[in-house]
């Protein structure tokens, strides 16, 4: 699948030599096919000492020189990392360009129906192809009518992965002024955006013609467009998030509109062209119809029908029309009715409380106004427009709790505000699915509480405890029991979709990708199933229990045992690599740059090249590790239960800094902005400054805290053995 020669290469290890003598081998590494590339003796010696005793359901024993061993109490894990993101789905990209209509998509369209030039789908580059020799291709991220979006690697940075955006622009009209007209679009589009410096703005690294193609070069953002947010929740976004959202918004539009010397209109603001980056910021995408203004000038409908204002279709755009194009967008994704599907400027015949009754009668009028047929009517700059927006009463409410939570701070208390009883112990990590929190708890219930308050909303019995921590997909939230069943509910209601058998508790969490659910089982074996119907597409036999999270990683399915081997599947199942501690492993994978992270019961933390691997690097603590890592700009973070938590470089494992706790710490940890946030068995909750490892604040609890902490709209939320779920300001 990825085709790269690395990978498939036999290693140039010397045949006679069983050992190889590169230091970071040192016997941590199995070859991914032992009887094709492999000396016999190094294939004996992993079949000697590496054959996993027995069925493994107990927990791993230290050996005597590791005295220390993982507490009970923390055991046994769901040790898991910050939740995936859902990529979204291709299908709603198609639909969505299909509408949208740039006049270079106008041309194209008028092309194709002349029966000129095939469809952009099938020109799409494939995986691994290079552009300029730099820029290789990872997979497509969009298609729209003119080209592809992909997620590309590049290779100019060859110590680590940096990764960045392609947007290709397919040239295929025929006509050389239509085509001379779409490349000019296109460098205005490079040309402008390479000037702007914005912190909502992607930067544009480079950008290109090769042949009939185009291709704009761009920082990647790691999130979703709102677009793919609307179809994957279900349910209301708050008021209080689609305000914040909103005045993120008119930050950026009065930048773009006090641009020097002319201001940028930016035309085609829509919910597929805002990125809500993994930080929670918005980020402006596609600038290819924004245009210097120029007072008065008349052109040719530019943006989407049902977002851009009614002036715009005679040729005239003006910054008001972007705050036409914000209501619209406000519109949509309060009341979450597609404009594109109802006829123009139909606004005022669809109220908003008609689908959304809770939008509060402030933000409604507000709304109405950006949506004044009259420009004039409409608020008169983005600057105006964010000053009401902050001065209605949920912004206010919003702006008054970060305050509080700063006052607490100040005096040294943090106090919950709330907290929830389960029956029984919380293990594993709570997950944020929009206005509910889902609880994994051993009293056999996953639990749906008020985000907000924490009220109860609805539970889940298993006929086990549940100590996987859910992953959600659209409107399907989906774990595991040890009742040795996967399960998808709704997330609204908790009703069941289905559910799918292994042969083996499950303490494993899953990872969602590519339609499908990737969990592990104590039967030894690693499962994809569908996620729309449960349905079992393969299984792989590891040497022992998989109780981490597995992660999908550019084509490849990277996980762990409790034998202590790290495998690498290709999608269709193909062992890529695999990788052998010399104990066990808990922990999930983590992929981040060249490498797969993981700690081990082995007392070290491994940085593996994720192409073959080998051992980049290894850092030994004084303790099993069984904690989940997490990445924060180039530091790689985890516990350990020599009671620390550690700050390692991540491109060669030297440690930044340590922080002691009272108790190990097993859990996973979270890094939200630049803090972490930490469980200890000591009970407490660690908010630690990821620059510098000092200590924020601690908040004790009466039980150990072994699930991963989640972050959102600046609450903190986890659970604890003492059967509580927590809600702290972060
Ligand atoms: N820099 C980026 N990083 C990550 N994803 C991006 C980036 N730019 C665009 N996308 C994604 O690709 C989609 C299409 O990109 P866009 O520039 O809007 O192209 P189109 O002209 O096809 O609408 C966006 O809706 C967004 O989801
Ligand atoms: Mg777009």
């Amino acid at each position: 699948m990825i085709d790269d020669k690395h990978e498939t290469e036999p290693k140039s290890e010397p045949k006679s030599d069983p050992n190889p003598s590169t230091p970071a081998l040192q016997g941590d590494r199995l070859p991914s096919a032992p009887g094709r590339m492999v000396t016999r003796g190094l294939a004996q010696r992993f079949k000697r000492s590496e054959e996993p005793s027995e069925y493994p359901d107990e927990r791993p024993q230290p050996s005597a020189d590791h005295g220390l061993q993982v507490q009970d109490s923390a055991l046994p894990f769901p040790v898991d990392e910050p939740l995936p993101e859902v990529v979204p789905s291709q299908g709603t990209k198609g639909l969505l360009t299909s509408v949208a209509r740039s006049p270079e998509e106008e041309l194209l369209q008028t092309r194709r129906v002349a029966g000129t030039p095939q469809p952009a789908q099938e020109g799409l580059l494939r995986v691994g192809t290079q552009l300029q020799g730099r820029y290789k291709i990872l997979g497509v991220i969009g298609v729209g009518g003119m080209g592809a979006v992909y997620r590309a690697q590049d290779l100019r940075f060859p110590g680590v992965m940096r990764l960045c955006a392609v947007k290709e622009m397919i040239n295929t009209a025929s006509d050389r002024r239509v085509r001379d007209m779409i490349t000019r679009n296109f460098e205005r589009e490079a040309g402008i955006l390479a000037t702007l410096s914005h912190p909502a703005i992607p930067q544009v690294y480079d950008y290109f013609t090769e042949e009939s193609r185009s291709y704009l070069v761009l920082e990647f953002v790691t999130g979703q467009d709102l677009e793919a947010r609307v179809s994957a929740s279900e349910g209301f976004f708050s008021e209080a998030q689609v305000v914040d959202w909103a005045a993120q918004l008119c930050d950026v539009l009065s930048f773009l509109h006090n641009h020097k010397p002319r201001p940028i209109i930016f035309r085609d603001l829509k919910p597929s062209n805002v990125m809500l980056d993994d930080q929670g910021r918005i980020r402006l995408v596609d600038f290819g119809i924004a245009k210097l203004f120029q007072s008065g000038e008349k052109g040719t409908m530019i943006g989407t029908e049902g977002y851009s204002p009614p002036e715009q279709y005679r040729g005239v755009s003006e910054p008001r029309g972007d705050l036409y194009a914000l209501g619209a967008t406000m519109h949509h994704l309060l009341s979450k009715q597609d404009p594109r599907l109802e006829p123009p400027f139909s606004f005022q015949e669809r109220p908003i409380h008609k689908s959304n009754p809770t939008v509060s009668q402030e933000l409604l009028s507000l709304v109405e106004k950006l949506l004044e047929y009259d420009v004039n009517a409409r608020y008169g700059s983005a600057e105006e427009l964010k000053r009401a927006l902050l001065s209605l009463s949920s912004a206010r409410r919003s702006a008054s709790a970060k305050a509080d939570t700063t006052r607490m701070l100040m005096t040294g208390g943090v106090k919950p505000i709330w907290r929830f009883a389960c029956e029984d112990e919380v293990r594993g990590s709570v997950c944020v699915a929009g206005d509910l929190i889902l609880v994994p708890s051993y009293d056999h219930n996953i639990y749906a509480l008020d985000i907000d308050e924490g009220a109860f909303a609805w539970k889940y019995a298993a006929e086990g405890g549940i100590a996987s921590s859910p992953a959600l997909a659209g409107r399907l939230a989906v774990f595991g029991s040890t009742d040795r069943s996967v399960y998808a509910v709704e997330v609204q209601t908790g009703s069941l979709a289905w559910t799918a058998p292994t042969k083996g508790r499950i303490y494993s969490s899953p990872y969602i990708e590519l339609g499908h659910v990737f969990i592990g089982s104590d039967d030894g074996s690693l499962y994809a199933f569908q996620l729309q119907s449960g349905g079992e597409s393969w299984h792989y036999a590891a040497n022992g229990a998989v109780r981490s999270r597995p992660v999908v990683d550019d084509h490849l399915v990277v996980f762990s045992c409790s034998q202590g081997i790290v495998y690498a599947l290709t999608l269709g199942r193909d062992l890529k690599w695999q990788f052998r501690a010399r104990r066990g492993i808990l922990a999930s994978p983590i992929a981040h740059e060249n490498f797969v992270m993981v700690g081990s019961l082995d007392w070290y933390f491994y940085g593996l090249d994720r192409r073959s691997g080998w051992v980049g690097w290894k850092y030994r603590t004084n303790g099993p590790i069984a904690s989940t890592a997490a990445v924060w700009e180039d530091l790689v973070i985890f516990g350990s239960a020599d009671k620390s938590v550690y700050a390692l470089q991540a491109s060669d494992g030297r440690l930044v800094w340590r922080y002691e706790t009272q108790g190990q710490v097993t859990g996973a940890v979270t890094v939200h902005q630049d803090t972490v946030y930490v469980g200890s068995v000591d009970g407490a909750l660690y908010s630690i400054d990821a620059r510098s490892g000092s200590l924020r604040w601690r908040y004790g609890t009466d039980g150990a805290i072994t699930g991963a902490p989640q972050i959102a709209n600046g609450v903190v939320y986890f659970g604890s053995s003492d059967h509580y779920v927590y809600a702290l300001p972060a």
